[in-house]
């Protein structure tokens, strides 16, 4: 199933700590109530890296990054971005030297500067769903992708399923 749109919750330690496996919760009952689970998908993640601003959620496929998010402002969250397609402006990150808030977690200078290694599918693979790799037209890394064939025992290999590939 194709969703319009990912949230993903941090669930790193950090963010549990903050109560992000709660706002999980409220966050998919609040889209369920507003009939919208079959456009929006709430995943899972590990940590984003940015745990003193945690929770923190990130909704795709906008880049938009949420920071200490509240069960309270679920609602507010679900009515005005996901459904009216306007970022809530009091959960972006604003930088302690500046006024004006970053919506994008790519603006962020904190993340523009990193280059992502290991963790560059981070929030891109749901580690919750798995599915079967068959064919070369999956995102798959080049040395697991040369490896599947029919005859080769790799071409039962799973891969976790992701939105974006
Ligand atoms: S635990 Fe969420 S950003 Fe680190």
């Amino acid at each position: 199933m194709a969703y319009r749109t990912h949230c993903l919750i941090c669930t790193g330690t950090g963010c549990v700590s903050g109560g992000s496996c709660n706002l999980r919760k409220i966050l998919e009952a609040e889209i369920a109530k507003r009939n919208l689970d079959k456009e929006i998908q709430v995943i899972t993640t590990g940590c984003q890296g940015f745990c003193a601003e945690g929770p923190i959620m990130i909704v795709q496929p906008d880049g938009v990054f949420y920071c200490r998010v509240g069960e309270r402002e679920v609602p507010q969250i679900v009515e005005e971005h996901l459904l009216k397609g306007r970022p809530v402006k009091k959960l972006l990150y604003t930088p302690p030297t500046d006024k004006a808030p970053i919506p994008a977690l790519k603006d962020i200078p904190f993340f523009a500067k990193q280059k992502l290694v290991v963790l560059r599918n981070r929030g891109l693979i749901d580690p919750d769903r798995i599915r079967a790799v068959s064919s070369p037209q999956t995102n798959a890394p080049a040395p697991i992708r040369s490896s599947i064939s029919k005859s080769n025992p790799l071409s039962k290999m799973f891969l976790p399923s992701s939105p974006y590939w």
